[in-house]
């Protein structure tokens, strides 16, 4: 069995030198070469395929990195857990490459930045390498295999079948990889570590390590000089040291440099330095290396969150998945920094990496764009960390990850928090489970190659605090419902993190009316309501999470899970879906309407004027439709057709109707008096007293008069336990004896959060008399009623009121179609309007770049927004048309999507339909290749929309 290489050898970036052929002619002190290209790719496990004479010209060519299971076909009959997708299974990846004579004295090394899963690594038919966890980066050592001067053929084994996932992990060779061949004294593997022990406005001191290995067979004198050069591309300061290298050793050499007025890494200006490590020998420079840093102090405080050189900052954060969409897990740099545009467009300045070490190029996104990053080494501790049960054992298995995760990442400084896992169980409960022992080893393990940054992770269950498992972490990360109290009280002195908040759900541009009553009450049309009013039943509505942190200034901030939507986890449709609806944005990066409401919050100081819902209502004429206005301002007046609507103010909640039942008459079929759950108990405004029926089964009935006839718009019924374990009736009378239905309920053995305790129905009616009539009841319990309430118009549950401070509602607005406008206003100042339109029939089509220029690197990509418009240009929110994309010039498609969770288009497909509207095309250039791109998109009946942009 080989051993796993990785963190004894070498690496670091020079020169990245793109080539065409597969020849490699390395006459530079060092290179780094893409490796991307020219790979063949095959879909199952063929014998031999690691042999270099096996045939392999019948497979696929493809280019990494490449994700195999994203072209679909999706299933339909899969659970939508993992997006429905075939990811799991074998392949194999395979290429040749010709090294020169000239080299035959170097070393040559291979880093895959990600491998999903457990890949083995054969060159000229020889396992060189392997690893096992699909989201970690690994370097394999060559040298051994290679033959100079010839044909070298390099095999890579994947197989998914034993990784577990939550969601989409992708498949394949989904991260870059690159080729090193070097010199045999080199800088070793992720072996530079740069750290700014004291940093003040005008001085900073900045420490370097670095770790140089000699593979050679004798002793080997050598200078390194350290160079740090500023952002503006001068030596701020330089130093170097003489050694000699033992044969087959290493050493490590320390220095420490002093500069003056140095240029912070901060959120607005991500300033960043560059350590330049050179090694002679002879005379000669053998080996460069460059290593990006930046100087700040990152500091989480237990009493005031987080402080970046020393300023608060408060961390609006979003948890992110891997994938990239309709793109699949294949990592793309400009897809990346894409979703980071959009994520800081909101104000976001925190990406946590939930639940995995990410792709090296996000955090080197991170480090330009001035994010700062909670980066995560697992999820769970077992296979979806790829520990095979009875083969990996803990301990041996998590430092290895945890050593590669630390080196690699260290010197990044968007990098502020480690996390060692999300909602992991505890022993003895889930034997892959947290124990303090665990903790504290994985935490030592962290500490062992950075002290420099604190230790997290991400918990849920409030139970562990206080059995000395989170002992060892120097912050606590929590997730949802203000769960972080209690280890706030158990910890006063460690820092807090709000790691998940909200999981709030939405469909982009799906409305339906009435609305929900409660977060879990999701529409029956497997997609969730875009008023935002829904989230899973652990989590919240945004506006509760907005006024947490507000509240509870000891927390550094929170990550909102999730700012996309990723593949898989369809809460709350696991069947019926293939992609989340917890995203702020869509699954092509297509704000949802939360997006607004989260940017009027998180961004105070930019205009947001955005209004809920569009303005298509054919079959709602003079029916009411509720419209939100969220904005940076304090109020708002709305005009529907020039005419005043009024205007409302934040904080100003909406007077709540009376309840008309209170205190009136109620009888039932039995009673239990002893213990007091009298039939009068239902309706005494309390809902821990009940009226419960004298004998366990079903055929009971309650029923209350209200004294008169009453015009009713709404009705609340509190089971005695939740609404499911009941069949009834809800009946309403003017006069007691002739009985109008309003809502039958059916007795459901889901196990799906399909049964709220309590129920609202949107009525409308006159009625002096109500009664509820059991019909079913399950087994063992009585019929039993805590609370019946009926209003004279919609009661909304407390739960809501907090919408109030954070968005504005007109919650009756009667539809007429045209025109709909809100003007905002800041402390009495006019900030601005917005306006929704009410369109006409779809006319043509209307295509809208990102970008107008690329470059022909053959991984740039372009986004290309594809929406239906009418004929006066008004956007049709509810056009599903299928559009047919042509490209013509140097560029293909890259992928396609409309955000629909449901759909089931396979994302490489040249047509798509539109869903609420829009949809977004993505292409991607050709290496090389210039010229205008023409992209035209078709649908029967309407104007085709057109597109053009230079690739240079
Ligand atoms: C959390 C979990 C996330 C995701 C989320 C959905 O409990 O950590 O990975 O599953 O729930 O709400």
């Amino acid at each position: 069995m080989l051993s796993f290489r990785s963190c004894s050898v070498f690496a670091a970036i020079v020169a990245s030198i793109s080539i065409q052929s597969t020849a490699f002619s390395i006459s530079s002190a060092r290179s780094t070469i893409n490796f991307n290209r020219d790979w063949k790719f095959f879909k199952g496990n063929p014998p031999g395929a690691e042999k270099p004479e096996f045939v392999d010209s019948a497979w696929q060519n493809v280019r990494l990195p490449h994700d195999w299971a994203i072209a679909g076909p999706f299933n339909p009959r899969e659970q939508g857990g993992t997006g429905k997708l075939p990811w799991k299974g074998e392949g194999w990846y395979r290429k040749t490459f010709v090294l020169d004579t000239a080299d035959s004295t170097r070393r040559v090394y291979f880093d895959f930045d990600g491998v999903m899963a457990f890949p083995k690594v054969y060159v000229n038919g020889r396992l060189a390498g392997q690893w096992d966890y699909g989201y970690m980066s690994f370097r394999v050592d060559a040298t051994p295999f290679v033959r100079f001067g010839k044909s070298n053929s390099i095999a890579v084994y994947v197989d998914t079948r034993d990784h577990v996932s939550r969601w989409y992990p992708g498949a394949g060779i989904y991260r870059k990889v690159t080729m090193t061949v070097c010199d045999p004294v080199h800088v070793a593997h992720w072996g530079i570590f740069v750290t700014t022990p004291m940093v003040t406005p005008t001085s900073a001191k900045i420490r370097t390590r670095s770790t140089v290995g000699n593979h050679s067979r004798t002793r080997a004198p050598v200078i390194i000089e350290t160079r740090v050069i500023g952002p503006d591309g001068k030596t701020a300061a330089k130093g170097e040291k003489s050694d000699t290298i033992p044969a087959d050793s290493s050493r490590t050499f320390d220095r420490t440099f002093t500069i003056a007025s140095p240029l912070l890494w901060e959120i607005r200006s991500p300033r960043l330095y560059t350590a330049r490590t050179s090694i002679r020998c002879g005379g000669k420079i053998i080996y460069v290396d460059s290593t990006a840093f930046g100087i700040r102090t990152a500091r989480f405080s237990p009493d005031s969150g987080f402080f970046l050189n020393g300023k608060h900052v408060q961390i609006q954060g979003v948890c992110l998945h891997h994938d990239q969409g309709p793109l699949g897990a294949a990592f793309n740099t400009r897809a990346m920094e894409r979703q980071l545009q959009i994520m800081r467009s909101m104000g976001v300045n925190g990406i946590r990496t939930s639940h995995n070490p990410p792709a090296p190029g996000l955090l080197e996104l991170c480090d330009r764009m001035g994010f700062v990053v909670w980066d995560e080494l697992f999820d769970k501790w077992d296979g979806t960390a790829d520990r095979i049960k009875g083969q990996s054992p803990f301990e041996p298995y998590v430092k290895r990850q945890a050593l590669n995760w630390v080196m690699r990442d260290r010197n990044h400084p968007s990098v502020v928090i480690w996390s060692i896992g999300n909602e992991i169980p505890p022993q003895p409960h889930d034997t892959n489970g947290t124990s303090p022992e665990r903790v504290k080893f994985l935490t030592d393990c962290v500490r062992a190659s950075d002290s420099t940054r604190p230790v997290t992770m991400a918990s849920d269950n409030q139970d562990v605090v206080g059995r000395s498992i989170l002992d060892a972490l120097d912050a606590g990360g929590w997730n949802y419902g203000r769960r972080y109290m209690r280890f706030h009280q158990q910890y006063p002195k460690k820092s807090i993190l709000y790691s998940e908040s909200a999981s709030a759900l939405s469909t982009r541009g799906f409305y339906e009316l009435p609305l929900p009553y409660e977060k879990t009450q999701y529409s029956r049309q497997a997609q969730v309501d875009s008023y935002d009013f829904n989230a899973a039943p652990w989590s919240d509505i945004p506006d509760a999470e907005f006024a947490l942190m507000e509240q509870d200034k000891f927390v550094a901030g929170d990550f909102v899970w999730t700012g996309f939507d990723y593949l898989g986890e369809p809460t709350p449709f696991f069947n019926e879906a293939r992609s989340s609806f917890f995203g702020i944005v869509d699954l092509c990066g297509i704000p949802k309407d939360r997006y607004y409401l989260y940017r009027s919050h998180w961004r105070p100081d930019t205009t947001t004027i955005h209004i809920v819902p569009h303005w298509n209502w054919p079959d709602r004429i003079g029916k009411t439709v509720p419209v939100l206005v969220y904005t940076n301002g304090d109020s708002a007046v709305l005009f529907l057709n020039g005419k005043s609507l009024g205007g409302r103010k934040k904080g100003v909640p909406d007077p709540k109707p009376a309840n008309l039942a209170s205190g009136k008459k109620a009888t039932a079929s039995s009673e239990e008096p002893d213990s007091g759950k009298v039939a009068g108990k239902a309706i005494d405004g309390k809902s821990e007293t009940h009226w419960c029926a004298g004998s366990p089964g079903a055929n009971q009935w309650w029923q209350m008069d209200l004294g008169k006839a009453e015009s009713l718009q709404c009705l609340t019924a509190e089971f005695e336990s939740g609404s499911k374990n009941y069949a009834y009736r809800i009946k309403a009378s003017a006069d007691s004896a002739i009985w109008q239905t309003i809502t039958e309920g059916t007795m459901s053995n889901s196990r799906r959060w399909a049964g709220p305790e309590r129920i609202f129905l949107d009525v409308s009616l006159q009625a002096r008399f109500l009664r509820i009539e059991f019909t079913n009841v399950r087994e063992g319990m009585r019929a039993g009623i805590k609370e019946f309430a009926a209003y004279a118009s919609r009661m909304e549950p407390s739960y809501y009121d907090v919408t109030c401070r954070y968005r504005l509602r007109w919650n009756n607005v009667a539809y007429a179609p045209g025109e709909l406008k809100a003007v905002a206003y800041n402390k009495g100042k006019l900030i601005g309007e917005s306006t929704v339109r009410t369109a006409e029939k779809p006319a043509s089509i209307r295509l809208t770049p990102d970008r107008k220029e690329l470059a022909a690197t053959g991984e740039d990509l372009c986004y290309l927004l594809v929406e239906s418009v009418d004929a006066k240009g008004t956007i049709c929110p509810l056009a599903d048309n299928a559009i047919t994309f042509t490209i013509d010039g140097p560029a293909d498609l890259a992928g396609a999507d409309n955000g629909d969770p449901q759909s089931l288009e396979p994302f490489q497909s040249a047509s798509h339909r539109l869903f609420k509207g829009k949809a977004m095309l993505v292409i991607r250039t050709r290496e090389g290749k210039t010229g205008t791109v023409r992209v035209t998109a078709r649908s029967e009946g309407l104007l085709p929309g057109e597109a053009r942009m230079q690739s240079k």
